[in-house]
């Protein structure tokens, strides 16, 4: 069965508890529960990660690039700061989706920026835990 990496970059170790008035009650682990069924109900296994460090993102990256059919990655705040996850992106040759729980572009004018939206395949933002579903059904569509 191939595989996506669904990675998750710093502070979404939080979820539940973290300003739950913009990311929602649920915590990472029911995301997970949700991710893996829908997944499983496409015919995929889950690969499921969370860091709060940049450079094992990265690492995390070139990994897929080599075992996973396709990568849904959350960034966290570094969406908005890593050249290097947009490097690591351009360098592997499975399809990427970068996800986001709240919609990005009614925030705080720092989070409108992508650095990695050029090298992804697409964006999906603002549907809470939803958002991590319609990036697992993309990839799907991406994959074929
Ligand atoms: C986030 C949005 C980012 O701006 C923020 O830094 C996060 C979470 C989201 O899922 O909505 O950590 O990626």
């Amino acid at each position: 069965m191939a595989t996506l990496f669904i990675l998750n970059g710093p502070n979404l170790n939080a979820l539940g508890k973290r300003e739950p008035g913009i990311y929602g009650g649920q915590t990472l682990a029911d995301i997970e529960t949700l991710c893996r069924a829908e997944a499983e109900g496409l015919g995929f296994s889950v690969d499921f990660r969370q860091s709060n460090h940049e450079g094992v993102l990265v690492d995390w990256l070139h990994e897929a690039g080599d075992t996973a059919a396709g990568v849904a990655i959350n960034p966290g705040a570094y969406g908005h700061t890593s050249i290097a996850l947009h490097d690591a992106i351009r360098a592997i040759h499975v399809p990427v989706v970068e996800l986001h729980l709240s919609n990005i572009h009614a925030r705080e004018e720092f989070r409108h920026r992508s650095m990695i939206a050029p090298a992804v395949k697409g964006v999906i933002c603002g549907f809470g835990a939803q958002s991590y579903l319609l990036a697992i059904r993309a990839l799907r569509g991406l994959i074929g």
